[in-house]
């Protein structure tokens, strides 16, 4: 089947992380007409291997590829920091790929930074995809990372944010005297009022959310395949795929954030 501007977009995450910019992609394109997915049964991603990521995350999107996306987007960092050249090899010419890394770390917001910290997960870390990354724009920026493997499933298994602050406290008394703080995992995104209490201002959060989902749109625009209109005839309700059956947090989250008005569906993979 041709793509075209009312194809689907793809969105792909280990769990909830995604529906963040998935809410921000309703927002920004609002007659866009989604499919995500939440490898739920396979989170957390942040512990896996390289070889793991690339093969699992290349299984769900050719999922989505048959499903005739126009797009892809990578709503995982530790996904587009392990297996983003994989994917892109692969489906290069047949769909657009978009991810949350590339458009932030490209971002001129960074000169206005001396040093910036990073959090995010072990496996985004143990790949130096974002000092490298950013290194190659900014030479000036001094940046420090470091790895948090608790918060993801914690968040993802819908903890009460009294017993994550304590966790998250503990983490970010490591990321001290820093100019900006980059949330380098799409869960964390969840985090963003906890993690601005913590500096009382003082340290500028960077909004990925809204630099991501501005790249996305600008591309469809210039490949012509922004959707502009929503067809009347067309059920357009959004589809949340998730590896096992629906687990009850995530089915919550996306209620919260996107209404009744969504179809739930599982797939279950012969996965690597
Ligand atoms: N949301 C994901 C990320 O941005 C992964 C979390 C996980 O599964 O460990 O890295």
């Amino acid at each position: 089947m041709k793509i075209s501007s009312l194809s689907p977009i793809g969105i792909l995450d280990s769990g909830i992380g995604g529906l963040l910019i998935a809410k921000e992609m309703k927002i920004q394109m609002p007659n866009e007409y989604f499919i995500y997915f939440g490898d739920t049964k396979n989170m957390p991603y942040g512990e896996k291997s390289k070889d793991f990521i690339v093969k699992n995350s290349i299984k769900i999107a050719s999922f989505l590829y048959k499903k005739n996306c126009k797009a892809l987007v990578i709503a995982c960092n530790s996904i587009a920091s392990n297996a983003l050249d994989f994917i892109q090899k692969k489906f290069y010419k047949k769909m657009l790929i978009f991810n949350v890394i590339d458009p932030v770390v490209k971002s001129t917001i960074f000169l206005s930074y001396k040093k910036i910290g990073i959090i995010a997960t072990p496996a985004t870390i143990h790949s130096n995809f974002y000092p490298k990354k950013i290194k190659k724009y900014y030479r000036h920026l001094d940046v420090i990372q470091i790895s948090a493997p608790l918060l993801a499933p914690i968040i993802e298994n819908g903890w009460k944010m009294r017993k994550i602050n304590p966790i998250i406290k503990n983490y970010l008394n490591h990321l001290k005297s820093i100019d900006a703080i980059l949330l380098a995992c799409t869960h964390y995104l969840f985090l963003k009022k906890e993690i601005e209490d913590f500096y009382h201002g003082k340290v500028h959060l960077i909004d990925i959310q809204k630099i991501v989902v501005k790249e996305i749109k600008e591309k469809l625009n210039e490949k012509e395949l922004l959707c502009l209109h929503t067809p009347y005839t067309w059920n357009r309700f959004p589809i949340f795929y998730t590896s096992n059956s629906i687990p009850f947090f995530f089915e919550k989250k996306v209620r919260i954030l996107f209404g009744e008005k969504v179809f739930f569906k599982t797939h279950i993979f012969n996965f690597a």
